[in-house]
């Protein structure tokens, strides 16, 4: 795939720019990064904070065969992706938070967004969208991300090449998402589970039903979070926003 990364200066969001080229017929691993995004795209319809040549705004088409509700998986293996990069690459301890973020020391460092575009047979293409703060100083944040965001730059404590970041996420990804297609989710969440800061964790959770709250005990089957309760009942947990108490 590294021949596949497009690099643009200021776009809306990378989802767009790469949904576009799906939409073309653009292969699996066709990657558009961008050094700005006037309105960068969080999960909830949140914004994204994506200043200019700050950080590793990007976003790559796959094509998977699977069933459109299998698509939080991807989140989870592109978490163990960019999570490998990260470690590696900076040697900055990132963990991921299910499901979709990665910390360091407790604070955000970095957003994952996969969004589905469904076909006849199931999925026909999702985009996994990535924003890895890199080189954004505290000042680079609004006053009410700093105490909750952190970046590269202030964990590791030098700026990062972000042209070999992207690659190396790139990299990184292609692997996990060829072991994906080829063994499942299996070796993906026993990564997942090595790189995680939820597990082990007592959390609390929203969903329609009303409020949960246990512990986290592993991923199941298909990915959903499987939460303990007090009362010892094991609840997966398939989609939502936790926190950890
Ligand atoms: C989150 O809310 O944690 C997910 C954030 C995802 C941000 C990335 S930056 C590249 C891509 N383009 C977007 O507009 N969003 C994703």
């Amino acid at each position: 795939w590294a021949g596949r990364l497009r690099r643009l200066d200021t776009v809306v969001s990378t989802q767009e720019e790469a949904k576009l080229l799906a939409e073309q017929g653009a292969p699996e691993g066709t990657a558009v990064m961008a050094e700005e995004q006037t309105v960068g795209r969080g999960t909830r319809g949140r914004r994204w904070h994506s200043p200019k040549g700050k950080g590793v705004w990007m976003s790559v088409v796959l094509r998977p065969d699977i069933p459109l509700q299998s698509t939080p998986q991807l989140t989870l293996l592109a978490g163990v992706a960019v999570c490998t990069a990260i470690r590696q690459l900076t040697g900055v301890e990132a963990g991921i938070k299910w499901p979709n973020d990665l910390l360091a020391r407790g604070r955000k460092l970095c957003g994952i967004l996969v969004e589905a575009s469904a076909g006849p047979g199931g999925l026909q293409y999702a985009i996994a969208g990535i924003g890895i703060g890199a080189n954004l100083s505290e000042e680079d944040y609004p006053p009410e991300l700093r105490s909750i965001a952190t970046s590269l730059l202030i964990e590791g404590g030098m700026p990062v090449d972000r042209e070999e970041l992207a690659a190396k996420v790139l990299r990184e990804l292609q692997y996990h998402y060829k072991l994906y297609l080829a063994q499942g989710l299996e070796p993906i969440s026993r990564l997942w589970e090595e790189m995680s800061v939820t597990l082990g964790r007592r959390i609390r959770l929203k969903t329609p039903q009303g409020w949960l709250e246990g512990t986290a005990v592993g991923l199941g089957e298909d990915g959903g979070l499987l939460l303990r309760e007090d009362n010892g009942s094991v609840t997966s947990v398939c989609s939502g926003e936790i926190t950890l108490i």
